[in-house]
């Protein structure tokens, strides 16, 4: 020790309180809602994004933070409850014609999501990345192939958000979802509502294979995602049973005439249509593993085929009645 100058003693250890956990989603739509109430009830602070008065509305309803913001017009500025964020959802899909509208925000996104709070942060992606594989089976590592538009896009986004990431040196989940369905958005809720198919939806009919995933299995997997430091950081968020899209209506509108037949009052034809098919489908046949979902993050699937999804659903809807 020099003589004369005291050894600096070291602070006592401060008990620092624990960071409260606070959940950003940009894009609070159908799966970001969803995540958002559960979290809430967990005892998160939940923050989010819509694009309209309204539903910014509904969200302050739920208990959220919310903020009217279109990422083709507004900057990051004025969001203030991101900085606060400890985890953030990504939600928002790329746009034809402009890419993914948060990346483009480049350097304010960037500045934004340096502030240090930042821990975990997942883009929700799309299985549709993998384009036509010729109905293989597909796992994270087959090479990707994009066809259409917005699968390029799609990809491209991954891309942004990983790239973004580790020059921020933070890690990010891409998870490529196969189609989502849960309450409220299901082939349930299109017999009962006696909507007919969108135009995606009557291109989709004719596929032999239909990857998805029931939304309370997304949330099962983010919440898995958030506690294992070293997964893979690309999976596929789908379900055990790619069963082509008739045969998912076959099976609602059989569980509907068993115990909601008055609630069907239209059939509903793809035949019928009138789309010329050869023109508007680019094939993008595949079967989508799961593997990595379940060993890499050990999440046992809720609903492992559509069978158990619905008949959940339509439980609920007794419940709710
Ligand atoms: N649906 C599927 O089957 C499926 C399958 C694979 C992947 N995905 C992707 O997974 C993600 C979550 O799916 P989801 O079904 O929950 O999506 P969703 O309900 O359509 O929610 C998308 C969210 O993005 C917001 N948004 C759209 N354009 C925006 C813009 N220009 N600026 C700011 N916000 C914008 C919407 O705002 P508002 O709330 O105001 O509308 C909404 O909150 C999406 O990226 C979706 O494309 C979906």
């Amino acid at each position: 020790m020099i003589p004369g100058i005291a050894p600096k003693l070291a602070a006592p250890p401060v008990a620092s309180a624990p960071q409260p956990r606070h959940m950003f989603v940009f894009g609070a739509g159908f799966v970001g809602r969803y995540v958002s109430e559960r979290l809430l009830a967990q005892g998160w602070q939940v923050s989010g994004t819509c694009t309209s008065a309204t539903k910014k509305r509904e969200l302050e309803m739920l208990g959220m933070t919310a903020s009217v913001f279109d990422a083709t017009e507004s900057n990051l500025e004025n969001i203030h409850s991101l900085q606060q964020a400890t985890h953030l959802l990504i939600s928002i899909p790329p746009i034809p014609g402009i890419g993914d509208p948060l990346l483009n925000l480049n350097e304010d996104l960037r500045r934004t999501l340096s502030h240090g709070n930042l821990e975990w942060l997942c883009y929700l992606s799309s299985t549709s990345v993998y384009g036509d594989c010729g109905g293989a089976l597909v796992d994270e590592d087959h090479t990707v192939n994009p066809k259409s538009e917005s699968a390029k896009l799609r990809f491209k986004a991954e891309k942004g958000w990983l790239d973004l990431m580790d020059d921020l040196n933070l890690s990010a989940f891409i998870f490529r979802l196969g189609g989502i369905y849960g309450p409220g958005r299901s082939a349930l809720d299109t017999l009962a509502k006696s909507k007919s198919l969108s135009q995606r939806q009557k291109l989709r009919e004719s596929k032999q294979y239909t990857a998805r995933i029931h939304v309370a299995d997304i949330y099962q997997a983010i919440l898995a995602s958030m506690s294992i430091r070293c997964a893979r950081k690309i999976l596929n968020v789908v379900d055990d049973d790619p069963a082509p899209r008739a045969e998912v209506f076959a099976f609602a509108r059989s569980l509907m005439q068993r115990r909601y037949p008055d609630l069907i009052t239209k059939t509903i034809d793809v035949k019928s249509t009138g789309l010329d098919y050869k023109e508007s489908i680019i094939p993008a046949e595949k079967q989508v593993s799961n593997a990595r979902l379940k060993q890499g993050l050990g999440v046992k699937l809720l609903h492992p085929t559509y069978r158990s999804g619905l008949q959940s659903i339509l439980d609920s809807w007794q419940l709710e009645s």
